[in-house]
């Protein structure tokens, strides 16, 4: 499985974390920075992740900023990709369960580092159930095509 990862600088000690921990697994990571905790702008990442990721050249991508939620904002707004913050465990499977979620949002200001690597492994782990989701997440498509034209 390969993984795509960014965050900015509210996220970096984070994003460093989770890549040592992914490439302990032998996953590959493809890291898009940002890569040093000067400040930048979270969309750029956000846009780099997401479109690798709608683009198929990485399985799944994880993000990271101080809250998680700018840098979600700003990939759901790629069409195609599907970014979940999450916070705990039940949500980062269950978005893999029924949201076919491809992007896995976390904030570095507020969950810690071990709670973390539990929800990315959990988000990896957890596969999409399809059935009655799949008419849902069609639905989704029909939202970003109709202002998408
Ligand atoms: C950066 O200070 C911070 O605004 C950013 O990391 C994020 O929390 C935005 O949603």
């Amino acid at each position: 499985m390969k993984i795509a990862i960014g965050c900015d600088h509210g996220g970096f000690q984070l994003k460093q974390e989770i890549i040592k921990h992914l490439e302990n697994k032998n996953l590959e990571v493809k890291d898009f920075g940002t890569y040093s905790e000067e400040s930048c702008d979270y969309p750029d990442i956000a846009l780099a992740v997401g479109e690798n990721v709608v683009n198929k050249e990485c399985d799944l991508g994880i993000l990271i900023c101080g809250t998680g939620i700018g840098i979600s904002i700003a990939a759901n707004k790629v069409p195609g990709v599907r970014a979940a913050l999450c916070s705990d465990t039940f949500s980062a499977h269950a978005t893999r369960q029924h949201n076919n979620a491809n992007i896995l949002a976390l904030g570095q200001r507020v969950v810690g580092p071990g709670l973390a690597l539990d929800i990315v492994d959990t988000f990896l782990d957890a596969h999409f159930e399809g059935d009655r989701h799949l008419k849902r997440i069609n639905k989704i498509s029909e939202i970003e095509n109709k202002y998408n034209k």
